[in-house]
């Protein structure tokens, strides 16, 4: 079994990123488990709460990563960026430095976001590759999900119902597994 750990960076209850990645994870193909981890409870970075020790939610998270096949992230667009929160969480999960190599190293990484805008977080997406060079990651490029609208294609429950999405995220999903696997995926030509 693939294990492939999840990360959408929203806090809110009614997210749509949130929402989308469990759609990922729902439309996982046979063989490969998206995991939904979490970022709550992680506090704001401070260089003297590090010194008192790495919070708990920090560490578990750590060794989900550390221990999966690949990262799926799932951002929001703010303000034309990525949101401060996921990164906060990011910045977290590579203290100690010596721990970024076992952590991050040649980890296959994907991209992916919803947004109420038209932009689908194209420009949040493209704010986290220097992020995900500079840890030495291996991204996935093979396919693009930039979910814009996303309000039009969730439902109250944050299901996602609209049909072409959902063939889209699976698509995704598949096309990452298949990368994370072989190290050369499928170009989708359908997710642009
Ligand atoms: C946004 N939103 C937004 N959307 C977008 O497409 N481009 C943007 O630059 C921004 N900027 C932005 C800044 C801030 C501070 C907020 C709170 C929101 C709207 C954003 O797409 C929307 O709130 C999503 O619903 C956020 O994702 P979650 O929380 O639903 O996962």
């Amino acid at each position: 079994m693939m294990t492939l750990v999840g990360l959408a960076g929203s806090l809110r209850q009614q997210s749509y990123n949130a929402a989308l990645l469990r759609a990922a994870a729902e439309l996982a193909p046979p063989g490969v488990q998206v995991e939904i981890g979490s970022i709550r409870g992680i506090p704001l970075y401070d260089g003297d709460v590090e010194e008192a020790g790495i919070p708990a939610e920090v560490t578990a998270l750590k060794e989900r990563i550390a221990q999966a096949d690949g990262l799926l992230v799932v951002t929001p667009e703010y303000n034309h960026s990525l949101p401060g929160v996921l990164k906060n969480a990011l910045d977290w999960l590579t203290r100690p430095p010596s721990d970024i190599p076992r952590v991050f190293h040649h980890r296959p990484v994907a991209l992916m976001g919803a947004s109420v805008g038209r932009g689908g977080t194209a420009l949040a997406q493209a704010a986290w590759l220097p992020v995900l060079r500079g840890l030495r990651m291996r991204p996935f490029f093979g396919a693009r999900l930039e979910l814009s609208e996303a309000h039009r294609v969730f439902d109250a429950q944050g299901h996602l119902v609209d049909e072409e999405q959902r063939r889209r995220v699976s698509e995704f999903v598949a096309a990452f597994a298949d990368f994370v696997r072989t190290g050369s995926p499928p170009l989708v030509s359908s997710a642009s």
